[in-house]
């Protein structure tokens, strides 16, 4: 989603307009814009499907003033229609709001306002918040006081713009947790407001970022931020270059660590349009395989390379677990020479799931050839738009929307992968009956509870990576282990570490670590343990056990508040709990962090290292 605001003396219609164009790639299934003038009042326009859908709509009815906001949406909450299209109004009508995130809570408060006599005319958690501020907004008769009352009810990440007529002069700009950032953009006798830079980069070059909690009051002549409790803050300004390329980095050192930090949004984004929690139903437009089919499947063969491969280690238990369906992995490039028997008996019952981030990784295209050439469709799972990957495919390409991944070294888009097989697997377990909707619901809630929880992984676990990359980034070698679905998770902390840093790393099933491993254990190797509360715990905490006696070094990651764990560990990285299926998504993020981390104390390039390439299209 995307989400524009002006105030100043243009027309509000084009700036906004033009920076809706400049988030087109961010992918939008309806826009909408509100423009105020004081003698034509509120304008709202709204329309599905394309930007120029709504641009046509504006040609014959056209708005005019001089503060707007406007918005691309991609369905979360509410399917595509005008009604579900940003901005939303309070009751009064007076109030209008646009919101990037996702109100995890929205259902609760939806009841609440029902109860209240309140009435929607969408299905979507953005009408809550309008209706929310509308609610405060006749008490306190002041919109940044409503917003904050309404901000501080609402859980999950979220990034919203309200407009009221009562104040024709004042947007109010905001920002919950750490799934949507809001930029300020300044100028002179006017301002800007963005999701993201892109959009405003053509009028002014010096913005301002808000932290989670900020609240922004923004007027032609003064933008004045404050904390959700009304205190007063000062936020610095930043001059974005004219390069390009320098520009899409922002404020990060490298292209690495901004996508590691851009994976609460990306894990928003691969949600986008695809659940529905009222009805417990998993919505896969995109798959373009009918229940039938998928009640048809009976093995899957999912193949990959590299990171995605991990993914596919990942989707391997997930699809088993949820939907009962068995699952081979196999490296593409394997694969593609082994003489796979995809079909049996003349049964028409095998399906293939590519996982590429590029989607142009030649033996993962060369493996969906070799099902192609077999009768058995193939699914792809893929982030770069229109790739050949997905062009190829059958069903889907159910892609990522992680936008694009610079740096060589996966992060997002490997996070992103495991959030579309958990749908898949979902979608799945729905056409096949395995699971209810009442628990497809408690799933959904999870997913949605995800993006936060990735968030606070990243607070949580930033400074601990940073001490412990200054310990250890002179370590020849690393070893890390996992269990069940985090196996898959220790392989790709240690291809993580291996690939930027140039450490040696490997990763290892925890309990066959007796059979060889052990033997390198010494006092200066350390050994990375994935170990939350699940059913193997307490296995993993032998594992631990076992390293410590050989005074290997162990870095714990576990539940936060594990005390246990803590004890047994040299040092401990807490991340928070999650469902046990979804918690390979959270385990990863400190890996990524830590060999981020480590790299850039090595010296090494950390977002283009040595002998790899972002996409392999050579065997
Ligand atoms: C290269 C990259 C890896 C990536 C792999 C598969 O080796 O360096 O980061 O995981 O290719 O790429 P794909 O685009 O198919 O996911």
């Amino acid at each position: 989603c995307g989400i524009v605001g002006y105030i100043g003396p243009r027309e509000a219609t084009t700036v906004v307009i033009n920076g809706l164009q400049r988030l087109e790639y961010r992918g939008y299934d309806s826009a909408g814009i509100a423009i105020y003038d004081p003698d034509l009042g509120l304008q709202l326009r709204r329309s599905v499907g394309k930007l120029s859908n709504l641009q046509q709509r504006l040609a014959a009815e056209p708005t005019r003033g001089q503060i707007g906001i406007g918005h691309t949406r991609w369905a979360t909450h509410g399917g595509v229609t005008e009604f579900n299209a940003h901005p939303h109004r309070d009751d009064s009508g007076a109030i209008v709001v646009i919101q990037n995130g996702i109100v995890e809570n929205y259902l609760s408060l939806k009841g609440r306002l029902l109860e209240l006599g309140y009435q929607f005319e969408s299905q979507t958690d953005t009408e809550v918040i309008a209706k929310l501020i509308g609610h405060y907004y006749r008490d306190s008769r002041d919109l940044v006081t409503a917003v904050r009352q309404t901000l501080s009810e609402l859980r999950g990440g979220n990034a919203i713009v309200a407009f009221s007529i009562h104040e024709p002069d004042t947007l109010v700009a905001a920002r919950l947790g750490n799934a949507g950032g809001v930029a300020i953009g300044l100028g002179e006798d006017e301002q800007f407001i963005a999701s993201d830079i892109p959009a405003i980069l053509d009028y002014t070059r010096t913005l301002i970022f808000l932290e989670d909690r900020d609240v922004a009051v923004v007027r032609r002549h003064s933008v004045t931020i404050t904390r959700l409790d009304g205190a007063p803050v000062e936020r610095p300004t930043h001059t974005i270059a004219w390069d390009p390329v320098a520009a899409a980095k922002g404020d990060y050192r490298h292209f690495m660590q901004k996508e590691i930090a851009e994976q609460p949004r990306a894990l928003m984004d691969a949600l986008r349009g695809r659940i529905d929690q009222e009805r417990g139903r998993i919505e896969l437009e995109d798959l373009r395989l009918s229940d039938d089919d998928l009640r048809r499947v009976r093995r899957i063969y999912a193949t990959a390379c590299g990171t995605a491969w991990h993914a596919a280690l990942v989707a391997k238990f997930l699809i088993e677990n949820l939907a009962g369906v068995r699952v081979e992995v196999d490296y593409a490039s394997e694969f593609r020479y082994r003489g796979p028997i995809l079909q049996s008996d003349g049964e028409r019952d095998a399906l293939l799931l590519a996982f590429t981030q590029s989607g142009e990784t030649v033996d993962t295209l060369a493996a969906m050839e070799e099902a192609r050439a077999q009768g058995a469709p193939s699914v792809a799972i893929v982030n770069a738009i229109g790739s050949q990957a997905a062009r190829v495919a059958d069903g889907g390409p159910l892609y990522l929307h992680a936008g694009p991944e610079i740096g060589v070294a996966s992060t997002k888009a490997f996070t992103s992968m495991l959030v579309v097989a958990y749908l898949f697997a979902l979608r799945l377990a729905q056409a096949r009956g395995t699971l209810t909707p009442a628990q497809i619901r408690e799933h959904i809630q999870a997913l949605i509870e995800l993006p936060g929880k990735a968030a606070q992984t990243i607070e949580l676990a930033t400074p601990i990576c940073i001490e412990l990359a200054e310990r250890y980034h002179r370590a020849g070698n690393a070893l890390f282990l996992g269990r069940q679905i985090n196996y898959p998770i220790a392989l790709e902390g240690a291809l993580k570490l291996k690939e930027i840093s140039y450490i040696h790393a490997e990763g290892y099933p925890a309990g066959e670590m007796k059979h060889g491993p052990i033997a390198l254990i010494d006092e200066n190797m350390p050994v990375i343990c994935i170990a939350p509360r699940d059913h193997i715990y307490e296995k993993m905490i032998s594992n631990v056990e076992q390293v410590r006696a050989r005074h290997g070094q162990v870095i714990a990651i576990g539940h936060a508040g594990d005390t246990l764990l803590a004890e047994k560990a040299n040092h401990m990285i807490g991340v928070p709990a999650t469902l046990p299926l979804l918690q390979p998504v959270l385990n990863v993020i400190p890996l990524q962090i830590f060999a981020y981390h480590v790299a850039v104390l090595r010296g090494c390039d950390v977002d283009q290292p040595r002998n790899l390439a972002k996409s392999v299209t050579v065997e």
